[in-house]
């Protein structure tokens, strides 16, 4: 057998698991001193009532026969790709229920949606950006180019004709960096993928982060979209589901085959999100839903606003947190990333996530999250005052 060798092309683990080794490392030598995280984007906040009242119905109905399911469709159950639909026309989006595909995360569809592209593709990647889609990409052997993100375009890449591309990545609001595309700057994509005969894949995760309602929280707000991209978004952020798991991918038919071609891919290798995860996810987009997920989200955005003044105090350039709950902020004293990852950890235990963990043009920057608890945030916030006022 021959192994896939384009995995030695890889660093050696994934971000998050590296960030996550060391902290466990200085905790074993450190017991006694209160480490707090600011790094995974994690959310702390409980499920909000009406989920927790689903679930509780959903497992009912499992153990009684006449309600019981087994087997659901790989695609999703109506009942929920019907609340997806609705949530989009309340955006003027309108989509069809066989173009949304229920999953369980978009992590996990950004990396699978790669089975129905061709490995001769080359894939554009904003730089910085989460790693995963290079990773995924790295993994299939298929090659990788990056588009600058950095200080001078606000970190908004924009496409650059001369540059040719089959597959863009596109992540609005922006892993790691907050930064988010308006409705113009997301045309400039759109019609460079339709002139290019190349798709966007559109990472949506944030969308419940923007609170300007003159920025695009859909790919398909802007005109023609339909035509060249496929959207990809979780309720891990929106609702606190990141370990409950769902989310959901939308590929319109408008792009041919790709439609049936994901249909062929989920239908073969995923047999479907859990019932019950699917009546939790259903009773987000309810009213009670709405209204108390967005309670989680200001929690989160006041976290950020906490994140943001003690930076202002502390003279430290940062962006983000208004449309993401991520700051991004640059090292102070030149450090690197990780030396200011390591400095952090060390002197003040407030842990991070380092820029050039998503890739070149993070080098010397760092991220913070805004998922943390208040009184976390509070205290992290008053260390890092202490260290750098
Ligand atoms: C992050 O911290 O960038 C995210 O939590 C990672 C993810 O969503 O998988």
């Amino acid at each position: 057998m021959n192994i896939n060798e384009n995995y030695q092309n890889l660093e050696e683990s994934y971000l998050f698991s590296t960030v996550a080794k060391k902290v466990n490392e200085f905790i074993q030598k450190n017991p006694e001193k209160k480490v707090i995280r600011l790094g995974i984007g994690d959310v702390t906040r409980p499920l909000c009532k009406a989920v927790i009242e689903a679930l509780h119905k959903a497992v009912d109905e499992m153990g009684v026969q006449a309600t019981f399911r087994g087997y659901g469709p790989e695609q999703g159950y109506d009942f929920l790709r019907e609340a997806v639909r609705g949530y989009y026309a309340k955006r003027n989006v309108q989509l069809e229920l066989d173009e949304i595909f229920i999953s369980d995360g978009a992590k996990s569809d950004l990396g699978n949606i790669l089975d129905i592209f061709s490995k001769d593709n080359t894939v554009l990647v904003p730089d910085p950006v989460y790693p995963v889609y290079v990773d995924t990409n790295i993994m299939a052997g298929r090659k990788v180019i990056f588009a600058d993100a950095n200080g001078e375009n606000a970190f908004l890449p924009l496409p650059d004709e001369k540059t040719k591309a089959d597959i863009i990545y596109i992540c609005s609001p922006n892993n790691p960096t907050g930064a988010a595309y308006n409705k113009e700057q997301l045309k400039k994509w759109v019609d460079y993928a339709l002139s290019n005969k190349a798709v966007i894949l559109f990472d949506a995760a944030y969308e419940c982060f923007v609170s300007d309602e003159e920025l695009p929280k859909s790919i398909y707000e802007i005109e023609g979209a339909k035509e060249c991209a496929i959207e990809f978004c979780s309720l891990s952020k929106t609702a606190g589901f990141t370990g409950t798991r769902c989310g959901y991918t939308i590929v319109p038919k408008t792009l041919g085959k790709l439609n049936k071609f994901w249909l062929r891919r989920q239908t073969t290798k995923f047999n479907g999100v859990p019932y019950i995860i699917q009546r939790a996810a259903e009773a987000v987009f309810s009213e009670n839903g709405q209204a108390e997920i967005k309670e989680n989200i200001n929690y989160y955005k006041e976290n950020a606003k906490v994140i943001s003044d003690t930076l202002d105090k502390c003279n430290i350039w940062h962006v983000g947190g208004k449309h993401s709950p991520y700051i991004w902020l640059k090292c102070p004293n030149n450090m690197t990333s990780w030396e200011f990852f390591d400095y952090l950890l060390e002197k003040i235990q407030v842990v991070g996530t380092p820029g050039s963990g998503f890739g070149k043009n993070g080098e010397g920057y760092f991220r913070l999250t805004s998922f943390g608890s208040k009184e976390n945030t509070l205290e992290a916030m008053q260390r890092f005052e202490k260290l750098f006022r």
